[in-house]
């Protein structure tokens, strides 16, 4: 005690004694501030994904690699990447970007979401977000139909918590479904998946990243098993997919282990009579065949699944049945129903005095 009050009693001291307090608190902030960035999901009471789950000295390292571009990005110092990278860095809209680094190990998928606005996006977009979320190795490329990226999408995609890339790409006019055509006479989600294997191409390097690519169309309802399935693909993975075919489930016959045929109501004559999210490509095979894309043109309504096996040179025997032989539905096209706001016209008025009209549903 008699120590502490000759301590006051000189000024200089008490200067160290401040500094010392200072750097003490400073290292406690940044600790606390790297805990809040490693888990940003964690903050809302769910568990985090992605690398950065547990606090050790090996993931403060990444944390720390995440801090750097995160503030490289605030001062504008990261561009567009195109040089290939086991770090990717990836500019979503004016500069902003989830990072991730995956390790080499685990193959990651990478889901390509084609996405176009109407009431019942938002709905969707969120069921497949928080589906997503469960998954750790995971990147999502969700890709707008669209001239500008929405704010819509941006910030759904801001707070999902996911590591993703946000691209856009709009369907050329002259094919683009208009509301009075009827749904099969165009294709659709075309030069989405071709933005998104685009984006693969430039900026994943499959010699050191091992990866799947999966066509997850945004109406669509996933079993998160299916993932675990599709992440060991080697070549090309298939499944059944519920309500699709114009049967309960639509999909591969399997016999002895291996695809021997389809089972559809549908365009029966089809090479591969699939639904687009009843398969999984290995990432290589997009570097292997670097011209295989879809088509806008000349691609018969429910041949893309065909078209783009066929640009991979996949042939019935190179298919991988998964959920036990194709006998487990892991996957349904669900679609939500458009729904009704006829009564809008009628109460315009009245709507017009509230919010009705501002709120984003
Ligand atoms: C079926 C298949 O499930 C699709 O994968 C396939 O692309 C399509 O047939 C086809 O043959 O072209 P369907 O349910 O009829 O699909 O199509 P949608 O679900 O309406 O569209 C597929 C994806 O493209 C969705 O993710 C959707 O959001 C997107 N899309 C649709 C656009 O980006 N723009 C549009 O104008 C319409
Ligand atoms: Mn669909």
């Amino acid at each position: 005690m008699p120590g502490l009050l000759t301590m006051f009693q000189r000024p200089r001291r008490l200067v160290y004694v401040f500094f010392l307090l200072f750097v003490l608190t400073w290292i406690l902030f940044k600790s606390d501030t790297c805990n809040r960035t490693a888990n940003t999901v964690t903050k809302f009471g769910r568990q985090s994904n992605g690398i950065f789950e547990v606090k050790t000295r090996r993931n403060l390292e990444k944390i720390n690699l995440r801090h750097k571009l995160q503030s490289a990005r605030t001062k504008n110092e990261i561009k567009p990447e195109t040089k290939k990278s086991q770090y990717w860095h990836f500019v979503l809209d004016d500069g902003e970007k989830r990072h991730r680094k995956f390790g080499p190990t685990i193959p990651v998928i990478y889901a390509i979401t084609p996405t176009y606005a109407r009431l019942e996006q938002k709905a969707e977009l969120t069921r497949l977000s928080q589906t997503f979320l469960h998954l750790s190795h995971f990147h999502w490329i969700l890709v707008e139909d669209s001239e500008n990226k929405t704010s819509l999408v941006i910030n759904l995609l801001r707070s999902s918590g996911l590591s993703y890339t946000h691209l856009h790409a709009q369907t050329p006019p002259n094919v683009k479904l208009k509301p009075t055509d009827a749904r099969y006479s165009k294709p659709r989600g075309v030069s989405q998946r071709n933005a998104g294997l685009s984006w693969i191409r430039d900026n994943v390097d499959p010699e050191t990243q091992s990866g799947v690519v999966y066509f997850a169309d945004d109406d669509n309802t996933y079993d998160l098993q299916v993932f675990d399935e599709m992440r060991v693909t080697q070549k090309v993975a298939v499944w059944p997919v519920g309500f699709t075919g114009h049967l309960k489930y639509g999909g591969p016959v399997v016999t002895h282990g291996k695809v021997t045929g389809w089972l559809t109501g549908l365009e029966l004559h089809r090479p591969f009579a699939i639904d687009m999210a009843g398969f999984a490509i290995n990432i290589k095979l997009f570097f292997q065949y670097p011209e295989a894309q879809f088509s806008n043109y000349k691609v018969r309504s429910g041949f893309q699944e065909s078209n783009i096996l066929q640009r991979l040179h996949i042939s019935l025997n190179d298919l991988e049945p998964l959920a036990d032989n194709c006998t487990k539905v892991l996957v349904w096209h669900t679609r939500t129903e458009t729904p009704r706001t006829d009564a809008e016209a009628r109460n315009r008025q009245k709507l017009l005095k509230g919010p009705y009209f501002s709120i984003e549903v």
